[in-house]
Parts: C-alpha cells; sequence; structure tokens
C-alpha cells in the first residue's frame, strides 16, 4: 500500500555544528565545567584561531615570558582585567590562591580564573574589599570597551582603592588607539622604580603597543 507522503511541518533550518554549539552557549555556559567549554570552543569552534598572530608579538611575549612571572613571584594576589580565549592559561603561572580574574563579558568566564569575577572593573569593590591586590595588570583595556575620558576616571579610581598601598599597577596600552592615560593615572598612581617595570616597554617600530608601570599612592 503507498502511502501519501505528508508535508514535513518542520521548519527546515540548516544549522552547522559551529551555529548550533554559538546558539547554546549561555547554556553550556551554565551545564558545561569550563575545562569542557573550552575544549569545544578551542578544538571545535577553533576561537583562538584569529589570535595566532597576536599570540607570537613581542609584546605578547614580553607579557606572557617576562612580565607576568615577575609578578607571580614577587606578589601575593593578583588581579588581570579581561580575559580571553588567549590568555586563560596565564592562570597557570600563579599559585593557586594568588590570582583572580574579572571581565565584564559573561562568555569570558570560559577564560577566567578559578577565582573569576563577572563584572565591570570600576565594579571590583562590590566583589572585593578595598586592598585586596597586591597588583593588578590592566592590559588591553582602556581603547578596547573602557574609552572615554571619564570612564577611566572611575576605573583608575576602582583600580586605586582595589590595589593595596605601594601595589604595582601594569597598564598596557595602544599609544595609536588613545591619549596617554599617565595624566588620568597620576593622581592616584606613581610611576614605578624597580626592574623590570622601572620604565616603560615599547616594542615600536613594529608595535603600538606599550606597557607602563604604576605603584599605588596612598590614599589623598
Ligand atoms: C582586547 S581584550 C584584552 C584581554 C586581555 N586583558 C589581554 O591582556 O589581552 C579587552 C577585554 O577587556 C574587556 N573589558 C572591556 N571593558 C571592561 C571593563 N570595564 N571591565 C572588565 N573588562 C572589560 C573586554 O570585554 C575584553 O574581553
Amino acid at each position: 500500500m503507498l502511502i501519501a507522503e505528508k508535508p514535513c511541518t518542520w521548519p527546515v533550518v540548516p544549522l552547522s555544528a559551529k551555529s548550533v554549539l554559538l546558539r547554546g552557549a549561555p547554556l553550556a555556559r551554565k551545564i558545561l565545567p569550563r575545562w569542557a567549554q573550552r575544549f569545544l570552543l578551542l578544538h571545535m569552534l577553533g576561537v583562538n584561531r584569529p589570535y595566532a598572530r597576536l599570540r607570537a608579538v613581542a609584546s605578547r611575549l614580553c607579557l606572557e615570558r617576562e612580565l607576568l612571572p615577575w609578578i607571580a613571584q614577587r606578589y601575593r594576589h593578583v588581579l588581570f582585567v579581561g580575559t580571553s580565549s588567549y590568555t586563560f592559561h596565564y592562570e597557570d603561572l600563579f599559585r593557586r590562591d594568588q590570582y583572580t580574574t574579572i571581565e565584564v563579558q559573561p562568555r569570558g568566564a570560559a577564560w577566567g580564573a578559578a577565582d573569576h569575577i563577572v563584572a565591570p572593573i570600576e565594579e571590583i569593590g562590590r566583589h572585593r574589599p578595598d586592598g585586596s591586590f597586591d597588583s593588578i595588570i590592566l592590559n588591553g583595556v582602556f581603547g578596547f570597551g573602557v574609552d572615554q575620558p571619564d570612564h577611566k576616571r572611575r576605573v583608575i579610581a576602582a583600580l586605586h582603592r582595589a590595589l593595596a598601598p605601594g601595589g604595582l599597577l601594569l597598564v598596557g596600552w595602544n599609544t595609536d588607539l588613545h591619549d596617554d592615560p599617565a595624566p588620568l593615572l597620576l593622581p592616584y598612581f606613581a610611576p614605578a622604580g624597580e626592574e623590570p617595570c622601572s620604565e616603560r616597554r615599547a616594542f615600536a617600530p613594529d608595535e603600538t603597543h606599550v606597557y607602563d608601570f604604576y605603584t599605588r599612592r596612598p590614599d589623598q
């Protein structure tokens, strides 16, 4: 007997594995452990592929091989601002209870440390007591979300409160993206004076990225 074929009533949506994974991202963040999220993002979605060049440039190698290991040796509690698929392994440079990350985007939590805060850095005071950190790394945040002078001022005031007296602030920024943030920073921070963080690290002519180092001034 021939059965008449029924017209399909389900919408036919051509979904690639990638779009299925992306659509399920908020759910995946809730139910999957971080290692599984990272595996999917790195090995199935290839989220790190666009950053292959970035991960090999001199400024990034300086951060990963010189500055972060030095900070890890010297400072007890460290806060890293802004997480991405190419920063998650920085956690391995630190002892377990030494390293905290903060990122405004919920999706950045997959790349955060075991101690990770989902919030804008200017609200760090809602999540940790003042003076909680001995060093704060603010790399690639000015010019990448914190752009206007007023916003920068709020971030700088929050960094000053979060940092312990004498603590080290590392500011990584791009000279072609915005003005030098020094005039905004100097009321709160003094230039740091100790090697390898005694003066600006620059990577010209190949890069516009620089690192500046500051220590927290006492409360005014
Ligand atoms: C260019 S990436 C830099 C990532 C990382 N800090 C690094 O060293 O490469 C900028 C990151 O800062 C985050 N970001 C921007 N504004 C922020 C804020 N107010 N608080 C926390 N994270 C912020 C962005 O969401 C993004 O993930």
